[in-house]
């Protein structure tokens, strides 16, 4: 299979790690303007690099992996070269027609990976109209990063702030837990609530219970676990995160507007 990589950054990375493990990269091909990310990320991976796109003839479908601004230079330099090939694009913010215009292609479909796709325990979200012949092939392909879900670009949209952003939002809370003790150094306790963390997620992936079940196994009536959590409860912390999120999601959109202008 030959795939055209356009962009080599730390999401493309994280992408080829992974796929690295599953799929033979020999025949894909990588390309950035600077041609050093290029270099490094094929020299990892055992992929290909080009110094021109327009010399990798009839790709069996494009990864378009340059950040959204950067799309009108990308588009520019194809020159509507690849109108008969399928658009895979990671870009968040900006819409399918949106990039199928720039790019002068007829199919896009949208993926929306997370960065625990290099170990192959992401989660990428997959939209597409143009694409749609082509979206349970490119699903079971991302599913060999971890779990792979087609929605609707709308929820696309709403859902990047969940998965793609979600890691971040997990290391925070985890920093302010280690924050709240004082036994041990920072770094001490930063070990030792990263393999909490750990243990947390590896008893996520056995078990098929609710997140709430999971939790009452942890308590116990009138324990201290369920003393914590009360208090959160009583403080209104599911509200907070609400708001929290309402702030992400407005500055999406905004971030959406700017980039349309
Ligand atoms: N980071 C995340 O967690 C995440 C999650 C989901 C989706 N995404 C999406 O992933 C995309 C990349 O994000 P990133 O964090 O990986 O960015 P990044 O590290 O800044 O990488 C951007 C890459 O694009 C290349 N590039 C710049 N202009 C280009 C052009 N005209 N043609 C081809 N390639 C070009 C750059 O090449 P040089 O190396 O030569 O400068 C660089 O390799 C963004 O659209 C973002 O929305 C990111």
């Amino acid at each position: 299979m030959r795939v055209l990589v356009l962009g080599a950054g730390k999401m493309v990375e994280a992408i080829l790690t992974g796929f690295k493990k599953t799929e033979n990269l020999s025949e894909w091909v990588i390309y950035s303007p600077s041609g050093i990310s290029a270099q490094i990320l094929a020299g990892k991976v055992g992929a290909r690099v080009t110094t021109d796109p327009l010399l990798v003839k009839n790709p069996d479908w494009i990864l378009v992996g340059c950040k959204p601004q950067q799309l009108s230079d990308l588009g520019s330099s194809l020159k509507g070269a690849f109108k008969e090939s399928l658009f895979v694009s990671i870009l968040a913010a900006l819409s399918e027609e949106d990039q199928l215009e720039k790019l002068a292609g007829k199919e896009l479909i949208r993926v929306m990976p997370n960065l625990p796709v290099e170990f192959n325990e992401g989660v990428s979200l997959l939209s597409s109209v143009s694409g749609q012949s082509r979206l349970s092939s490119m699903q079971a392909l991302f599913a060999k990063l971890g779990t792979s879900l087609v929605v609707s670009e709308d929820e696309l949209e709403e859902l990047t702030l969940l998965t793609g952003s979600g890691p971040a939002f997990f290391y925070e809370f985890a920093r302010y837990l280690a924050g709240s003790f004082t036994s041990l150094d920072e770094e001490k306790r930063e070990a030792l609530v990263k393999q909490v963390f750990k243990g947390a997620a590896r008893t996520l992936k056995q078990d098929s219970e609710s997140l709430s079940d999971l939790t009452d196994k942890v308590t116990s009536k009138a324990g201290v676990t369920i003393a914590v959590l009360n208090h959160w409860r009583e403080m209104d912390l599911k509200d907070r995160l609400l708001s929290a999120i309402a702030a992400g999601k407005k500055r999406a959109e905004e971030i959406r507007v700017t980039l349309r202008s």
